[in-house]
């Protein structure tokens, strides 16, 4: 059977009624579209794991920043239903901004109840850069929580920040869901995979892959017995390609998200970069 899309809230909540009847466990793969084999291992991740799998594909108007891409974002929804039909997808939950937000749904919404995650949270890595950012994320995916009344929701490592303030979120909302966090997936160079790598020019791809390398630096350093978080930090930037823009490289408990000097086992190193006018990320967990 092939993937249906559905547009419209109501008519998704109907079918979930339905399946919830019939006892069937739910799983929903949020998702901003421009599908990729790193959103493809979520899916097939969801088909192994639940009896019916929503993958929802919209590009979230309140988590773009006025200067970012919201506008270029790549839009493909006929390819990611093709991936969809072939990964067994039941239904791509695709909204239109103003079916989810109503008739204000530009980027400054000041009428919507937002999901406000603590601040020791959204005032680092990305969210430094990114002021407002992980409150449009937590609003939409509890929206998607909602409509979808999914019993698991299957997030990526590589947004790590993301995934643990989502866990967060549900922890402390005492929402009915559990979350499934995914490794990343990378191209056959290291490259993870990302829908904004389409934005990199042949160059700015080249310079990219020293993203990955550093990270695999960490790694080994790590495992040679190295916890100084000086000395990986170090030897991570001078992997980096001198032509990219550094925004942050740190080191994190990914237990309570604090600071740390001495990296343990679950210690979260990530990495944030421009290369050209793309900001990308990625990271390892120890
Ligand atoms: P998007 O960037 O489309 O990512 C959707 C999911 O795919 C996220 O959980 C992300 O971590 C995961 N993902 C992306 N690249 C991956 C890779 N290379 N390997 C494994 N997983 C990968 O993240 C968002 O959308 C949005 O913020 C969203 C949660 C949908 C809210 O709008």
């Amino acid at each position: 059977m092939s993937t249906v899309i559905i547009n419209n809230i109501n008519e998704i909540k109907n079918i979930v009624k339905e399946w919830k009847n019939n006892n069937y466990v739910i799983a929903l793969v949020p998702t901003m579209g421009a599908l990729h084999e790193g959103h493809a291992s979520l899916i097939k991740r969801a088909k192994e794991t639940c009896d019916k799998v929503i993958v929802s594909v919209f590009v979230n108007p309140i988590q773009f920043g006025h200067n970012e891409d919201f506008d270029k974002y790549p839009r493909t929804l006929d390819n990611d239903k093709k991936l969809c039909d072939e990964l067994g997808a039941d239904i791509i939950f695709a909204p239109t901004p103003k079916e989810m937000y109503g008739e204000n749904n530009k980027l400054n919404n000041t009428d919507l109840t937002f999901v406000c995650p603590p601040y020791s949270l959204v005032d680092c890595l990305c969210g430094k850069s990114r002021p407002g950012h992980f409150d449009g994320v937590a609003t939409v995916v509890l929206k998607l929580f909602n409509i979808t009344n999914a019993d698991f929701a299957f997030f990526g490592q590589k947004d790590a920040q993301q995934l643990f303030i989502i866990k967060k979120m549900v922890k402390d909302l005492n929402l009915n869901i559990n979350i499934i966090p995914c490794p990343i997936v990378r191209e056959p160079d290291g490259l993870a995979l990302s829908s904004r790598n389409s934005y990199l020019s042949r160059e700015e791809r080249a310079w990219a892959l020293s993203i990955s390398k550093a990270i695999k630096q960490i790694d080994t350093l790590f495992n040679q017995g190295i916890n100084d978080t000086n000395i990986l930090f170090d030897s991570a930037l001078s992997v980096l390609n001198k032509n990219l823009e550094i925004e942050y490289i740190e080191f994190r408990d990914f237990e309570t998200f604090e600071k740390v000097k001495s990296a343990k086992e679950n210690t979260l190193a990530a990495i944030a970069v421009k290369s050209g006018k793309t900001r990308l990320i990625d990271n390892t967990i120890l």
